[in-house]
C-alpha cells in the first residue's frame, strides 16, 4: 500500500500528492518551514496525515533551532506549535497532534534539551504508529455496515494517502474488499482539487477494487438509479453534537442519501473529534484560492481569469443526516452528544487492546 509520510534517515519524506497520479515524486523535508509549506499547498493532505507531518515538522523545527536552554526550548516550542497549527484551520488533527506532543514534553521531570529532542521524535513516531492502529480498528468496526456486493459512494481521499495507515472511510472499504465482499466503489471526482479522481482512484486501483469514477454532480442520478447502497466519508473535525466537517460536497451527499433512503456513514478516529466545540457553526472553514476553481488543477483556465469565486475547502454535515460514526472504539449512533462526551473524557482513554 502507498504511504503518505515516512520518517527515514533522520528526515521527513512525503509523496508529493499534488503530482499524483501521473508522477510519484518523494520529497525530503528538513525544516518546520518545509513541513508548513507542504501542508498548506496540499503536498500532504488528509486530516490524520497533516497531523503526523506537523509532528515531525515540530521535531525538525526544534532540532534546527539549536536552543541549549530548557526554558528557551519551551518558548520556541510554543512558537513552533502555533506556527505549524496555522498551516490549515479545519482539520483538528493538526493542532491535536502538536498539543499532544507538547503536553508529553511538559510532563518530563527535569529534562535536558537532548532528552527533550529525543522524546519529541519518539512521540512523533508513536503518533504515526498510533494512527495506523486506529485505522485498522475502524476498518474492523465498520464491517457490520458493509453488506456483500455493496455499491459504495465515497468522497475525497480518505486512504493511506490521508492517514498513517490504511485510511478511515477508505480503510473500511479496503477491509471489505480483502474480506471478499465483492464491493464496487464510486468515488466522486471531488472538485476543485480532485482528490477523488486523482488520489482515491489511484489507491482503489492499486488495491484491485472495482471502481467507477463519477463527477460530483452525478451522485443524485446514481442514487436515483439505485446504483449506490451506502455513502461513507471521512471527517476533518467532528463537534460535540456530532456535526461533521469534511471535504466540500460531503454535505450534499448526506442530503441526497437521506432523500433516497441510503445510509450515510462517517469514519474518523477520536483525534478528529473536537468535543470542545459545541456545534458545526463553530468550525473554522478554510477558504482556498480562487484559481483552484478557475483553472483545472491549477493549469488550464476554464472561465474568465478574474471572475470572483467562493472556494470553501470543507462543508459541515449536521448530525441528523449522519447514520453512524465509525471510530476506533466502535460505531457511534445518533444522538451523538452523550456518546461523544462519554468516550472523550480523560478517564476513558483508548486502551491498547482496543487497537490492533
Ligand atoms: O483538503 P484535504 O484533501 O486535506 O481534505 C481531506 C478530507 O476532507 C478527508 O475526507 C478528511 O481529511 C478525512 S481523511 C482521513
Amino acid at each position: 500500500m502507498v504511504k503518505a509520510v515516512l520518517w527515514e534517515e533522520d528526515s521527513l519524506k512525503l509523496i508529493d500528492q499534488t503530482l499524483l497520479p501521473t508522477r510519484e515524486v518523494w520529497l525530503t523535508l528538513q525544516s518546520a518551514e518545509a513541513a508548513f509549506e507542504a501542508i498548506k499547498s496540499l503536498r500532504v493532505r488528509g486530516a490524520p496525515a497533516i497531523g503526523i507531518t506537523a509532528a515531525y515538522g515540530l521535531y525538525l523545527g526544534m532540532r534546527n533551532s539549536k536552543v541549549e536552554d530548557v526554558a528557551r526550548f519551551f518558548e520556541v516550542l510554543d512558537q513552533q506549535v502555533d506556527y505549524l497549527a496555522s498551516a490549515r484551520p479545519t482539520a483538528v488533527n493538526l493542532s491535536w497532534a502538536l498539543r499532544e506532543i507538547r503536553s508529553k514534553l511538559r510532563t518530563l521531570p527535569n529534562p535536558t534539551v537532548p532528552q527533550l529532542l529525543a522524546v519529541l521524535l519518539e512521540e512523533a513516531v508513536a503518533l504515526h504508529e498510533d494512527d495506523r492502529r486506529r485505522c485498522e480498528a475502524m476498518a474492523d468496526h465498520g464491517q457490520s455496515l458493509i453488506p456483500q456486493n455493496a455499491r459504495i459512494l465515497t468522497v475525497c481521499n480518505t486512504g493511506a494517502l490521508a492517514t498513517g495507515g490504511i485510511g478511515t472511510a477508505f480503510g473500511v472499504i479496503y477491509r471489505a474488499h480483502t474480506l471478499g465482499k465483492q464491493i464496487e466503489v464510486f468515488p466522486t471526482e471531488t472538485r476543485p482539487v480532485l482528490q477523488g479522481a486523482r488520489l482515491t482512484v489511484y489507491e482503489l486501483t492499486r488495491a484491485g477494487i472495482p471502481t467507477t469514477l463519477i463527477c460530483d454532480n452525478m451522485a443524485a442520478a446514481l442514487m436515483q438509479k439505485k446504483g449506490a447502497d451506502l455513502v461513507i466519508a471521512g471527517a476533518d473535525r467532528i463537534t460535540a453534537d456530532g456535526s461533521v466537517a469534511n471535504k466540500i460536497g460531503t454535505y450534499s451527499l448526506a442530503v441526497l442519501a437521506r432523500h433516497h433512503g441510503i445510509p450515510f456513514y462517517v469514519a474518523a478516529p477520536f483525534s478528529t473529534i473536537d468535543a470542545g466545540l459545541p456545534g458545526g457553526s463553530d468550525i473554522p472553514i478554510e477558504n482556498r484560492p480562487a484559481d483552484e476553481i478557475r483553472r483545472v488543477f491549477n493549469q488550464t483556465l476554464i472561465t474568465l481569469p478574474d471572475v470572483p469565486c467562493w472556494n470553501p475547502a470543507f462543508d459541515v454535515t449536521p448530525p441528523e443526516l449522519v447514520d453512524g460514526i465509525i471510530t476506533e472504539r466502535g460505531i457511534l449512533r445518533p444522538p451523538y452528544r452523550e456518546q461523544i462526551s462519554h468516550f472523550i473524557t480523560e478517564n476513558n482513554p483508548i486502551k491498547s487492546e482496543e487497537l490492533r
